[in-house]
């Protein structure tokens, strides 16, 4: 058997941009790498001591599947305290490993084959493919830098044409930092409630939101019924390492959910879900120190980009800035690795990102400021030499 063994929609799948360019940094010392999103900062001593108490004493088990009683309990206080939210614990939250298993699972608990999925562009780079994967088609919505990347309610309702299940939505996102106020995700909500879609909605970022507060969409009027809201401990609490997330919704699509779940991860890491117990009870203030910290470096990296030439929104949240590179004439992809090559600075090329995104660069703030002035100085050194 030579031919098929691999599915079709598996083939078609491109790889993940990011980590192809990234296999090249691996062979390269010295690199200054702004590549990667992840934060920089350790897990917070408490939260890594509770994981090693339960280790010592013998919490080495599977849970239940829907994920520990007592960390959904504590998911379930902490929205409502947070954002007024109230999810009942027992059959509208469910543990996931990380936002990533959230994202598949809504896919393949929602999609009938051909069914569309809007997804704005640029797209954090699971997003496509999980739909695909689903059996799903996504309709890739673009975004620009006039309007500060944001997705408009009238895009939306331009493009929900019939056969459209969902929307999916990342705010703060990966990549442009963007995020939405609570007026533009009423506008968004009314017309999502026109057309009658449903929104997957990736809220893993939204304790790192700096200039306004952060507005889940399931909280607006009217919606709870039809967000799924993800979140995870990832990003706010540097406990990637950790892999736990969670998925709240309405009880029928959580148990769809739950059903994919238990058969292909039956839980979550019991020490993680420990952990994040521990981290939503007592991290707030490890969260809102990093997210000062973050939010120093977003204006220094704003105020860097544009005082060189690259021209750079403000975001509003998540630790990426997405700088046009278009006066240098250059691919992004191009641009990417011929700085890695001169100056030892990585970047994530802006196709990454979806074909739309061709002329911009990610770059991850998720490093320390002395690393971000270092890397200034090396990309500004290297736009002069090239203008040489
Ligand atoms: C927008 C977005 N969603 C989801 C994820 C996945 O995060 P995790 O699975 O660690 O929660 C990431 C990670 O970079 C992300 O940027």
């Amino acid at each position: 058997m030579t031919q098929d063994r691999i599915s079709k929609i598996v083939e078609k799948l491109a790889p993940s941009g990011i980590r192809a360019f990234f296999d090249l940094v691996l062979n390269m010392k010295d690199v200054i790498s702004l590549g990667v999103g992840e934060p920089d900062f350790v897990t917070p001593w408490h939260i890594r001591e509770k994981a090693i108490h339960s280790l010592e004493k013998g919490f080495t088990s599977y849970t239940s599947n829907k994920g520990m009683p007592e960390l959904r309990k504590e998911i379930a206080q902490f929205l409502q305290k947070r954002y007024g939210l109230s999810y009942d614990f027992l059959e509208e939250i469910l543990i996931t490993v990380g936002v990533s298993e959230g994202l598949d699972l809504a896919m393949r608990a929602l999609l009938n084959p051909g069914d569309k999925v809007l997804v704005p562009e640029p797209a954090y780079v699971s997003y496509g493919p999980v739909v695909e994967l689903a059996g799903g088609e996504p309709i890739y919505l673009q975004t620009n830098i006039k309007n500060e990347f944001k997705l408009t309610a009238q895009q939306i309702d331009q493009a929900a044409v019939k056969g459209t299940k969902a929307l999916m939505i990342n705010y703060p996102s990966n990549p442009t930092g963007t995020s939405y106020t609570k007026a533009e995700l009423l506008a968004i909500a009314q017309v999502v409630k026109k057309h009658d879609l449903l929104i997957v909605s990736d809220e893993d970022y939204d304790e790192l939101t700096y200039d306004f507060d952060h507005t889940p969409l399931s909280s607006l009027p009217g919606m709870k019924d039809r967000v799924i809201y993800l979140n995870g401990f990832s990003k706010a609490y540097a406990m990637t390492g950790f892999r736990i997330g969670y998925a709240c919704g309405p009880r029928e699509i959580i148990a769809a959910m739950t059903k994919i779940h238990q058969y292909t991860m039956l839980c979550a890491s019991i020490t993680g879900q420990i952990a994040a117990q521990d981290a939503l009870k007592y991290g707030q203030r490890d969260v809102a120190e990093m997210r000062k910290e973050y939010n120093r470096r977003r204006r220094y990296m704003v105020s860097s980009l544009n005082e060189m030439g690259l021209d750079c929104h403000t975001p509003q949240g998540a630790f990426y800035v997405f700088p046009s590179i278009q006066k240098t004439g250059m691919k992004s992809l191009d641009f990417a690795k011929d700085l890695l090559e001169k100056e030892k600075v990585a970047l994530v090329p802006g196709v990454a990102f979806g074909p739309s995104c061709e002329g911009y660069i990610r770059i991850s703030y998720a490093s320390s400021y002395e690393n971000l002035q270092e890397a200034v100085k090396r990309i500004k050194r290297y736009l002069q030499k090239s203008k040489e």
